[in-house]
């Protein structure tokens, strides 16, 4: 079965770490999402797999190849400007000659996909929908299903009021091809809005995959942080190096720490996981990094301290006090930021937003 995956968002709720690199390619845990996501689908048996990017697609493709690396096989359709998420599948509409799959960029997640497509075949509906139980439903696509696990209603990010379970869509779908028919060409059209709630308005079959597997979307600085600690959660209390770096016998590091090749971690540093450092960072003494995530060739100097926070790569924290700040890339921070800051790459602060 073919894959698309979805990866044209601007991801903005990740700004300014998105501002110079897509969403779909953000490093988690040293390697670049669209990695994790591939390797998921590789597993469950998922090889050709196309791309629909809007967003910086060079960037995407420079970084993903032909997917060889992984075990797929990776193609590329690009859209002039964003198509939404099934305008973005309509223009890729030529490759999908079969039942297909389609699934968000931005989703790690442990939902059985070959169960999820057994189900498809047996009961033979257009649509299947995987969902996942969450406690905020209003910033997701609320589905309700019947007894029998067909899709009743659809409503995309409903108000507090309108919403009547915790099941959300967890942007996997199975389709077959005939939905495509209902989309027009080159029109920006959303499945979520103008596919799904017309398609059961209509009285097509819909089937609901509802699952309890670990699912979260990376979309936002929390839950980029939350994924983390989740992954290497999993990887038990260790310290793990990824090449050859250089830990000094008198930095503490504690907890569950993932350390990128050509790392320099000076005497008196204190790193407490779950925390992440990116490729040739430079950490200096008396530091303190808890709980955050650096990318490649960050510099942490002496005094600075990182609590829950991001740093985008080449960026320095030149003594200073972090703390559920998100940092873009190639920035100097010389003071204290308040807590909840976001750092431009152009240079501009702003604060009061706290991780979401
Ligand atoms: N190619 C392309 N073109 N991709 C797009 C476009 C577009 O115009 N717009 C969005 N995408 C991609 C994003 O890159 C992302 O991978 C995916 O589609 C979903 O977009 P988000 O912007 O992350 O949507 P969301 O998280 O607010 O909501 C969606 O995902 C939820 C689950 O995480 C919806 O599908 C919800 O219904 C769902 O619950
Ligand atoms: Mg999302």
């Amino acid at each position: 079965m073919k894959a698309v995956i979805l990866v044209g968002g601007e991801g903005t709720r990740l700004r300014p770490l998105t501002c110079n690199l897509p969403k779909a390619i953000v490093p988690v845990l040293n390697r670049p999402f669209l990695e994790h996501l591939l390797r998921y689908l590789q597993q469950h048996g998922i090889t050709d797999v196309v791309l629909a990017m809007g967003y910086q697609p060079a960037a995407i493709q420079r970084c993903m190849g032909d997917g060889a690396r992984l075990g797929v096989r990776l193609t590329y359709s690009v859209e002039d400007s964003p198509l939404g998420t099934a305008g973005a599948v309509k223009l890729a509409a030529a490759r999908l000659d079969d039942t297909f799959l389609v699934l968000n960029g931005d989703v790690l997640t442990q939902i059985d996909l070959t169960a999820m497509i057994k189900r498809h075949r047996e009961a033979k509906p257009k649509l299947s929908i995987a969902l996942t139980p969450v406690d905020n439903p209003t910033a997701f696509g609320v589905v309700e299903t019947d007894d029998s696990g067909m899709v009743q209603r659809f409503v995309e990010k409903p108000p507090p009021e309108k919403v009547t379970t915790n099941m959300i869509n967890a942007g996997i779908y199975i389709m077959e091809p005939d939905v495509l028919e209902m989309i027009p060409t080159a029109t920006r059209f959303m499945f979520e809005r103008d596919v799904f709630p017309p398609l059961l308005a209509n009285g097509a079959p819909v089937l609901a995959y509802p699952s309890q597997a670990y699912w979260i979307d990376i979309g936002t600085p929390q839950k980029y942080l939350q994924a983390h600690d989740d992954l290497l959660r999993e990887r038990g209390t260790a310290i793990i190096t990824e090449g050859k770096t250089e830990i000094h016998p008198a930095a503490r590091l504690t907890g569950t720490v993932l350390i990128g090749a050509g790392c320099q971690i000076a005497p008196g540093a204190r790193i407490t996981g779950p925390a992440v450092l990116g490729a040739g960072c430079k950490v200096s003494k008396d530091t303190v990094i808890e709980g955050s995530v650096l990318w490649d060739s960050v510099t942490i100097d002496d005094k600075s301290f990182i609590r829950r926070s991001i740093i985008g790569a080449g960026s320095r924290i030149a003594g200073s006090r972090l703390q559920g700040c998100v940092v873009g890339d190639n920035i100097t921070i010389r003071k204290d930021l308040p807590p909840g800051s976001r750092a431009w790459p152009d240079g501009k602060i702003e604060s009061g937003i706290p991780l979401k």
